[in-house]
């Protein structure tokens, strides 16, 4: 898969790398061609660096690690009609970790209103950098999910494999309106990790208790949703 990243930061860099180590066709792409280029070197596995512009031109999957809206970082947006938009963008953290809920606009979805021909797709927000330096073997064992969510189910299809392939557990979503939740879990982890002192090696995961079948305590009665 030929994959672009817009943006040289953290999560590009590794996200990137991992799939480079994957044989992923990986093209890092920064604000400053030289420092696309060096992050490129920095990775091996034949990745290429540039311009923001040249990663967008030259991808099918792009992964968008910049709070800007992309018509303010690329030339023009044309340029990413049909392809596949990761977007893993919290947004910043306020005083205290005082997040306000997410009622009427997730970040994903204003950015799939800024780029209407892309496939957005909500993933890689709930996880800090850190974790990536374990993939793909053993995050593997560690069951970490990465909760994705877009509309189109076919880049949605596309996202989960890559995030498999790296060792996370991905997690069906559904739809991109779902990225208000997902974003939400993005605030609730930065606010264990920074606000409750956790640490960035904390992760969050849906887990099935599947013995709890059983139902010793006489099982769930009509009440309550
Ligand atoms: N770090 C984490 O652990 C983590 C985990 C989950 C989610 N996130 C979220 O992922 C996003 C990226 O985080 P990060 O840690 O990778 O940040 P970062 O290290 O600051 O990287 C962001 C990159 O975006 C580019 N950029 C910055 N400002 C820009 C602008 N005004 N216009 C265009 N490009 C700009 C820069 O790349 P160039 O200089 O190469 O252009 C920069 O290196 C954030 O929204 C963050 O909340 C982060």
């Amino acid at each position: 898969m030929k994959i672009g990243t817009i943006g040289t930061g953290n999560m590009a860099r590794s996200l990137g790398i991992l799939w480079a180590e994957q044989g992923h066709e990986v093209f890092f792409g920064s604000r400053d061609s030289y420092k696309g280029k060096s992050v490129a070197e920095f990775a091996g596995h034949r990745a290429k660096g540039g311009t923001n512009d040249e990663a967008v031109a030259f991808a099918d999957v792009i992964f968008y690690s910049v709070r800007e809206m992309p018509s303010s970082v690329l030339s023009s947006t044309e340029v990413l009609s049909g392809k596949v938009l990761i977007d893993c963008n919290n947004r910043e953290i306020p005083e205290g970790f005082a997040f306000e809920p997410i009622f009427d606009e997730s970040l994903a979805e204003k950015l799939a209103a800024n780029v209407p021909n892309a496939h957005v797709v909500k993933a890689f927000n709930t996880m800090a950098q850190e974790v990536f330096e374990l993939s793909p073997e053993p995050l593997k064992e560690y069951n970490v999910s990465c909760f994705i969510c877009a509309d189109n189910e076919q880049a949605k299809k596309t996202v989960m494999t890559l995030a498999e392939e790296i060792g996370f557990s991905p997690i069906d979503c559904g739809s991109l309106r779902s990225a208000r939740m997902v974003e939400g879990l993005g605030d609730f982890i930065r606010f264990m990790i920074g606000g409750m002192k956790l640490g960035s090696y904390t992760t969050i995961s849906v887990n099935k208790v599947l013995e709890a079948k059983k139902q010793r305590l006489g099982g769930r009665n009509a009440g309550y949703r």
